[in-house]
């Protein structure tokens, strides 16, 4: 199944990412109401693949108590491509961590967030120019997406992503009119591949041990749909 939507911001494209952040770094957090969406696998990607286009430095931020990003991230160490800075904090401790990953260079973080509703969510929308909700690619993942997408949308840019993870074949026209319902930017989709959490146990992400399968061409088209959505603010 292709990706939803293309932006056109080719390896070519040279707009700064901070272009529409006031404070020089730009902040990306993936969210959403219910466990194993796929939050933390689109974080690391998320962050590898922006690593890799450019735009680094990269910082990752652990506000999920689990700390599976995290964990990722110190598993990454001395593997080559691992974001430059990463922390965990609370939710109260947001706005201190973020200000401690800026000072020290990073250009864009990426959160990753425990499942949560849009009182819960609402402190990291309000600190990120772009939230990214993962969506099951089915009746009641896109329509729970929409549905949190419609309540933090006065908050931040939103962008959703239809992860095929365990899709059970329904039409993507189906899918996707149900997210428009959430007010945000449909960004791509992820297909299933087992590569994901393989390359995640290990600290790596599929770009680096399967780059000839799609699902690599899946995060790069991604990455360059929600590079797009950025600059365009
Ligand atoms: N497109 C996909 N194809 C195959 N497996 C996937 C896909 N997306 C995610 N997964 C796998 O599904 C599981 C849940 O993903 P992940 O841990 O990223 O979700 P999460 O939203 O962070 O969950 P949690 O609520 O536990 O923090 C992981 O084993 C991950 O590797
Ligand atoms: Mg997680």
């Amino acid at each position: 199944m292709d990706n939803i939507l293309r932006f056109g911001c080719g390896p070519d494209d040279q707009s700064d990412i901070t272009t529409e952040s006031d404070s020089g770094m730009a902040v990306i957090a993936l969210v959403s109401p219910s466990g194993g969406a796929g939050r933390t696998m689109l974080a690391a990607h998320i962050a590898a693949q922006a690593g890799r286009a450019g735009d680094g430095p990269i910082a990752v931020l652990d506000v999920d108590p689990k700390g599976s990003l995290w964990t990722w991230w110190r598993q990454r160490q001395g593997k080559g491509g691992a974001p430059s800075f990463a922390g965990r904090a609370e939710t109260a401790g947001l706005g201190a961590a973020l200000a401690d990953l800026r000072g020290q260079g990073a250009r864009l973080c990426v959160i990753d967030t425990a499942p949560g509703d849009a009182a819960a969510l609402g402190p990291v929308a309000e600190a990120a120019d772009l939230l990214v909700i993962p969506a099951d690619a089915d009746a009641a993942g896109t329509e729970e997406a929409a549905a949190l997408g419609q309540a933090l949308a006065d908050k931040a840019t939103l962008a959703f992503v239809l992860n095929g993870r365990s899709h059970g074949g329904e039409q993507l026209g189906n899918l996707t009119s149900r997210l428009a319902a959430g007010g945000g930017w449909p960004a791509g989709m992820v297909r299933h591949a087992d590569a994901y959490a393989a390359s995640m146990t290990a600290g790596r992400t599929v770009i680096e041990t399967h780059p000839e399968i799609y699902a690599a061409d899946d995060i790069a088209e991604l990455w360059a749909n929600l590079r797009g959505i950025l600059v365009a603010g």
